[in-house]
């Protein structure tokens, strides 16, 4: 008789009530795969009463998620509560702490306390899982720590937010508004409980911050990660792009150059032939740069109930097996501190739309102040539409530049505001050539 392994779920939302259901309906093909019979033992949720897509089993409900954790017959403590701190934290740490593995969906907790969770499971030898936590269905954590071990990854690049990439693909696909296509995120059950959360690229950092640990083995460190969001992307930067064979995605990027591993979130201009930029709606993708495979590109569901489940499955299952590896790849005392690369190192080429006075000596003003401080134009354009700005009229002029810094476009760009020509701070995107 082989023996059981008992599961605690905690947290009975989206994610929660779908894992309930697959481990109900696949009993039969996960003792197949694993050897052991799985079982749900215990539950915890807010709200006992509330209805839910499934028949509820033979398990006890606990009042807290600290006492599923900690219950004598749990085995693996399922954390689907969210949240960086407060109970989620609690109820990981002591399952941890009480021998129990832990399979968890939680990104923000893990890119806050990664590392000494880490550390804990690995002194009580159990799992500590988050398949679920980065790009939902897609299987990204475990082809960095296993299929991609004993590879040297150079960059990783990855549309790890649904929401944004929701709202961003309705924009151009549409012409909804900003504000629409969040709505709509949120109706469907994409965005995080804040949505400042998604659009505000703290989400993908989040997830960045934990696949940059697993690719480079340095400590999980969300605060190694220059972020900005989406708010600022308007429908013209969005046409803009697109007539100039590009398009706007919110990416997260953890790639080695000469001053250290560079982590950064921000919206990006992608041309039409790459792969991340064919990924619309709510998909994820994660494109890793590896030395012997060049580069890999994972594409899938990246948030909502049955993908996130299918992943917490995943986790499970392995444990089944068996498998407990380090939750970081490596031994948590092995992994390097991060360490902030500043954005004003960042060299690559740059998207500058601005809105710009219309009269003589404008544009020539502009691309001097560009050429003193050695930004070479790729293009310059006039777009058409006019706002009026201070009683003058001003039209929007978009650049585009070759590889230079940070730090140079924006020296230039505050010599440019000086000059008085320009209306309001530009809109600046980096320009990935993916
Ligand atoms: N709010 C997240 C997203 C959910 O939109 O991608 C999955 O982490």
């Amino acid at each position: 008789m082989v023996e059981k392994l008992r599961i605690g779920i905690a947290g009975l939302g989206t994610v929660g009530s779908e894992v309930v259901t697959m481990l109900q309906m696949r009993a039969g093909q996960l003792s197949g795969q694993s050897g052991r019979q799985i079982e749900i033992v215990g539950v915890c949720a807010r709200d006992r009463t509330r209805m839910r897509p499934f028949t509820p089993g033979p398990w006890t409900w606990y009042d807290t998620p600290e006492a599923l954790a900690v219950a004598p017959d749990v085995d693996i403590f399922v954390e689907l509560i969210g949240g960086e701190d407060g109970p989620a934290l609690n109820a990981v740490t002591l399952a941890l702490q009480h021998g129990r593995h832990v399979v968890t969906a939680n990104k923000a907790l893990l890119a806050r306390h990664g590392l000494e969770l880490a550390r804990l499971a690995e002194a009580g030898k159990v799992a500590l899982a988050f398949e679920a936590a980065v790009a939902g269905g897609v299987p990204v954590i475990k082809m960095l720590r296993e299929g991609l071990a004993g590879s040297q990854i150079n960059r990783i690049s990855g549309i790890l937010n649904g929401t944004c990439n929701y709202i961003l693909s309705k924009m151009e696909t549409e012409g909804l508004s900003f504000a629409d296509g969040l709505a709509e995120a949120q109706r469907l059950g994409y965005a995080e409980a804040d949505p400042t959360f998604d659009i505000g690229g703290f989400d993908t950092a989040h997830k960045l911050a934990l696949l940059t640990s697993l690719a480079f083995g340095t400590a999980v460190d969300r605060d190694a990660i220059h972020i900005e969001g989406i708010e600022s992307i308007t429908l013209a930067d969005i046409r803009a792009a697109a007539a100039l064979g590009f398009r706007v995605k919110l990416l997260g990027v953890a790639e080695r150059n000469e001053h250290g591993i560079e982590q950064r979130v921000h919206p990006t201009m992608i041309t039409h032939a790459a792969p991340l930029s064919q990924v619309m709606g709510v998909t994820n993708a994660v494109s890793i740069d590896a030395d012997a495979h060049q580069r890999l590109t994972l594409i899938g569901p990246g948030a909502g109930g049955k993908a996130t489940a299918a992943a917490v499955m995943a986790d499970i299952t392995d444990i089944a097996r068996g498998n407990v590896p380090h939750p970081f790849a490596v031994p948590a005392t092995s992994l390097t501190p991060g360490e902030r690369v500043p954005m004003q190192a960042h060299r690559g080429g740059y998207y500058i739309r601005m809105f710009v006075e219309d009269r003589p000596g404008a544009f020539a003003t502009i691309a001097t102040r560009m050429a003193e401080h050695g930004i070479s134009l790729e293009s310059i354009m006039q777009r058409s539409g006019t706002e009026h700005f201070l009683g003058a009229t001003c039209v929007p002029v978009v650049l585009i530049t070759h590889a230079t810094t940070e730090k140079l476009v924006r020296d230039a760009l505050d010599a440019v505001l000086a000059d008085g020509y320009v209306s309001e701070r530009p809109q600046i995107f980096r320009i990935e050539r993916e």
